[in-house]
């Protein structure tokens, strides 16, 4: 297929704004997947996406489409087949650098609003960083179909938010496929096609999954050259080299074919077994760092032309961390095995064994954000069957040589109605949050706080869709780590350290901390023979104390006869 005939684009929008909605929309008309074989949310693959209605996973597919010319159509080739490649993003917070990645692949994008809901944090996230790339943006107001959407004030928003013209606005219902086939018409008129920038062959890894049976298979946007099967190929930042043993396209399961060409988005997979060797962002290219006689000759550049790298991404890193253990020692070895399919599947995870002298051997599991902790801790439940205890969640601190402390700090985006800005503001304040900057909308605004991440970390985002009854949204990025002011705040029973219980904490809340610990340990430990005695210690003192009264022995019982047993009471 000539470059010209192929569009790669993504859908971006808030989370449950409609994309995976869309992709299924897009799926039919193209005949890629068949009106039986169809069940909603398509490209939700994974099973718990699917019982949860959210996407995890950024997912391609590749559609073809006869199209023909419109009386506006400037192309050069009207009446023919284009391929599309499509790549399904998530839309949480979470899983953002999902959308950056796929970002890099594309040359356009679908940005959707739902017409109930309007902008929400994620829309403006998403916008930004989809013209950092420089891609076409076309927006689409949807779900239109329902009684209480409404279109033309969420379009007049669109183009008061990123300049917009009215005309632009495309109105669809994913749900009905009401004026998709438009859009589809516009994606192709309007989303210029790959180009290329050099005559040898680079691919861009924007994603990698395990298979059990073929080990890793890495998705690809071929952004120069070709690649066929049987080529010997490099990863440019682990130098590993390896031969394609299967390439394709995903149609949307795994079809495989010959070569991918310049432009096209597919899979490629070349013996690898581990997937921390495949990272994301990393470039495929022939197999030397210079190219050889022969493939200089095929590829008709100098020989000792250095291979250029393509601009990768940052690395996803685990920012949010929890203590998993198992509840039963006779499990610690299946829930490490569990643990360690895991992390074949999920680069984002990290892994380290760690020992608690309350919980025993356990490990130190790093995620990207809560929803990613959440969705872990179910596959250990569904695909594992084991239910571990995750202890509270903490976050990366940095320990400098003198023992100062720097911790995460995070830009904070609110995109709130105008009606909440007051309790949100002065919530971010309580969770030292710094008011950088505010926009006034027309019926929104955007508070812009630079804030510690472990504010975010313990519930600030419910916290803030509670204050604004829900109509508030947030989006974050991590910055830098500033210096804090935090204590170990420790927890000790009858004078033995809880681990576990312990963490960092701002100083100046150390004393509410610690008391609400040690009484709320105070109901949930129970009674003992002997007495107990709960502290909280900050720099060596006691600062909050309580103490569990031993099981008092009946006197009365002997006395009434019964059966001679110890009667206990409470
Ligand atoms: P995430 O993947 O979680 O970010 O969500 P999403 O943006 O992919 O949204 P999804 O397609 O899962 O749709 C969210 C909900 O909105 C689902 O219940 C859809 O059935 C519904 N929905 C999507 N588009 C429309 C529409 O045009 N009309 C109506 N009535 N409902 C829609």
């Amino acid at each position: 297929m000539e470059t010209s005939n192929i569009r790669n684009f993504a859908i971006i929008a808030h989370v449950d704004h409609g994309k995976s909605t869309l992709a299924d929309r897009l799926l039919e008309i193209t005949k890629t997947v068949s009106k039986e074989k169809m069940k909603e949310q398509f490209l939700d693959q994974n099973p718990i996406s699917r019982e949860r209605g959210i996407t995890i996973k950024l997912a391609p597919v590749r559609m073809e489409y006869q199209y023909f010319s419109s009386l506006n159509s400037h192309l050069s080739t009207p009446n023919s087949k284009y391929i599309l490649n499509l790549i399904d993003t998530p839309g949480h917070v979470d899983f953002s650098y999902e959308v950056s990645r796929t970002l890099a692949c594309c040359e356009g994008v679908v940005l959707l609003v739902d017409a109930t809901q309007g902008i929400q944090a994620q829309t403006v996230a998403h916008f930004n960083s989809a013209k950092k790339e420089n891609l076409v943006v076309i927006p689409v107001v949807n779900k239109i179909d329902l009684p209480n959407s409404q279109p033309e004030i969420t379009a007049k928003s669109l183009c008061e938010a990123f300049g917009f013209k009215e005309q632009e606005i495309i109105y669809v219902s994913a749900k009905t496929g009401d004026n998709v086939e438009f859009l589809l018409k516009t994606i192709i008129e309007k989303i210029p096609p790959p180009s290329s920038a050099k005559s040898y062959l680079r691919c861009l890894v924007f994603d990698a999954v395990y298979d059990e049976h073929r080990g890793v298979i890495a998705f690809v946007k071929v952004k120069d050259g070709s690649l066929k099967l049987s080529e010997r190929i490099k990863f440019y930042q682990t130098g590993i080299e390896s031969e394609v043993s299967e390439l394709g396209f995903f149609s949307p399961f795994l079809t495989p074919s010959q070569s991918l060409q310049e432009g096209e988005i597919g899979y490629v997979i070349a013996g690898i077994k581990d997937i921390r060797l495949c990272k994301v962002g990393d470039t495929i290219t022939v197999q030397s760092s210079k190219l050889s006689i022969r493939q200089a000759q095929d590829k008709k550049v100098q020989s000792d032309e250095e291979i250029e790298p393509l601009s990768g991404y940052k690395e996803a890193k685990p920012m949010v961390f929890f203590g998993v253990y198992p509840k039963s020692t006779n499990d610690f070895v299946h829930l490490k095995e569990s643990l360690a399919k895991l992390i074949l599947t999920d680069a984002a995870l990290s892994l380290e064994e760690e020992h608690s002298a309350f919980l025993g051997s356990g490990f130190r599991v790093g995620f990207l954000g809560l929803l990613h902790a959440e969705i872990i801790k179910e596959r250990l439940t569904k695909e594992y069957l084991i239910n571990p205890l995750f202890t509270m969640p903490q976050v990366l601190y940095e320990k400098k040589n003198d023992g100062s402390i720097f911790e995460p700090y995070a830009t904070l985006s609110v995109y709130t109605p105008q009606a909440y800005i007051g309790p949100i503001m002065s919530l971010c304040q309580k969770n030292k949050g710094n008011l950088i900057d505010m926009k006034y909308h027309e019926s929104y605004s955007t508070l812009i706080y630079e804030i510690p991440y472990v504010m975010i970390v313990r519930g600030l985002s419910s916290k803030i869709k509670s204050v604004s009854s829900g109509f508030a949204s947030i989006d974050y990025e991590l910055i830098d780590f500033r210096k804090a002011n935090v204590i170990n705040l420790e927890i000790r029973v009858n004078d033995n350290p809880i681990d576990v219980l312990s963490e960092l904490v701002y100083k100046e809340d150390a004393f509410h901390i610690g008391r609400e610990k040690v009484e709320k340990l105070k109901k949930t430990l129970k009674k003992q023979q002997f007495r107990q005695v709960i502290q909280a210690f900050m720099e060596g003192k006691i600062i909050a104390r309580e103490e569990i009264p031993p099981f008092r022995k009946d006197v009365l019982a002997k006395m009434s006869g019964g059966t001679g047993q110890e009667k206990i009471s409470f």
